[in-house]
């Protein structure tokens, strides 16, 4: 019999404990479970090792927590200095004012943040904000969408009950058409539209918003006293160091950031304009170690860095280096392959390969190089990625490439 690598082992007995094992994005049936570790060692910039102790070069960022890279020495030095003081206290430290005046700083509409430990808790406050400042029931997002574990959107059946979902309706992503008819049918009963920057399902490519899309939803907004929530928790610091409707060209009302914000360190947060403040403050808000400062710390040294080093731009750079030189060497060698939305984050697609066994197959062969992409999900470009890596990466897969097209015929 085979004998179990260490990873193997960890996941039986993590199930003798903890339902499934892994639940959640991370469980081994939503990857390559054949292929992909099920635990890691340790990280660092951009490369990780797994409990097996094989090397791999990272393309998730930890599903996009992290930036920086992995360990980023500053933050973590801003981190450390904090918890020299401790970090979960009964007050809020002073961090979190200085969190607040960068993010209102850097984000050109926002006048105010709040904070958080993850985006679901954010995006469920979010919207009853926006119930609460327009005395209005229903939500509007578009189908497919993401915007986390809470009953009124999360991906799962269970456990849900049909009011969960009575307030809330779908529209089609860039159908502005469908949206307006939402929005007339429910005439002074729709309190808030909530988006994501673009499309970014998973188990399939991304789409950007198409051309009009934003103006033509913000003025639907507008016109009918809805508020706009931008859902900025996947692309928070990948788009825009102001904020992703920078990169779009338009203004939401609320927009929520998690992820990346604290390059690892739990942390959300949401920034709204002043004319929604009040209502901010009649939702009540609160968690388990929500003021923890060292959190903030991590936060707030993350965004003067992609403030002072144009983070957002550089990762855009590095992907649009990468993807373009994915998407050649796949026609050189017979595949037709679009790096899909943004190239920071992007989502690679196989023309015609609706069932993804091309690209569970990419991946699979990219997994024995120690490259690590997921086959459902969109990858993530940190900022420790150089053209170094990037390239070495790009020879691999030029490598692995005639095993795909054998593979494929
Ligand atoms: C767009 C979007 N919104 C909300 C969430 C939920 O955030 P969290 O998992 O931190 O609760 C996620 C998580 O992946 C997300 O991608």
């Amino acid at each position: 019999m085979k004998k179990l690598t260490r990873s193997e082992s960890l996941f039986l007995r993590a199930q003798k404990v903890i339902p499934s094992g892994i639940y959640g994005h991370l469980a081994p049936v939503s990857g390559l479970p054949d292929c992909f570790p099920h635990y890691c060692e340790k990280a660092r910039g951009h490369t990780f090792e797994d409990v097996d102790g094989k090397r791999w070069t990272d393309f998730m960022c930890g599903y996009g927590a992290v930036l920086h890279g992995f360990s980023n020495p500053e933050i973590e030095t801003a981190a450390n200095s904090q918890n020299a003081n401790g970090r979960v206290f009964n007050q809020p430290a002073e961090v979190m004012i200085e969190l607040a005046e960068e993010l209102t700083k850097v984000i050109d509409f926002a006048d105010w943040a709040v904070f958080a430990k993850n985006g679901s808790d954010l995006t469920t406050w979010a919207i009853r904000v926006a119930r609460e400042h327009s005395q209005r029931p229903i939500v509007v997002k578009a189908k497919g969408a993401y915007h986390g574990v809470d009953a009124w959107c999360d991906p799962g059946l269970g456990g849900r009950i049909e009011s969960d979902r009575q307030d809330i309706r779908e529209f089609e992503w860039n159908d502005f058409g469908q949206l307006e008819d939402i929005l007339n049918q429910n005439q002074d009963n729709v309190a808030c539209v909530i988006l994501t920057p673009y499309h970014h399902s998973s188990f399939g490519p991304s789409v950007m918003p198409a051309e009009g899309f934003w103006s033509e939803v913000r003025s639907l907004c507008n016109r009918d006293g809805v508020l706009l929530i931008l859902d900025e928790v996947r692309t928070g610091g990948r788009l825009h160091d102001g904020g992703s409707h920078r990169y779009f060209g338009f203004q939401p009302d609320l927009s929520i950031f998690s992820k990346a914000l604290g390059n690892g360190y739990s942390i959300s947060a949401c920034v709204g304009k002043r004319r929604y403040e009040k209502s901010s403050m009649e939702v009540f808000l609160t968690g388990s170690c929500w003021n923890d400062a060292v959190a903030m710390s991590a936060a707030l040294c993350s965004l003067r860095i992609s403030q002072r080093d144009g983070v957002a731009e550089s990762v855009l750079r590095k992907g649009r280096f990468f993807s373009n030189g994915l998407e050649k060497i796949a026609l050189n060698h017979g595949f037709s392959l679009s790096m899909t939305g943004p190239s920071s984050m992007p989502y690679p697609w196989f023309e015609g390969d609706n069932d993804l066994f091309l690209l569970q197959s990419f991946c699979r062969l990219a997994a024995a190089e120690g490259l690590f992409f997921h086959p459902h999900h969109n990858w993530f470009i940190s900022n420790a990625h150089n053209d170094d890596s990037l390239s070495k990466a790009l020879n691999q897969v030029n490598r692995f490439m005639p095993m795909l097209r054998e593979a494929s015929l």
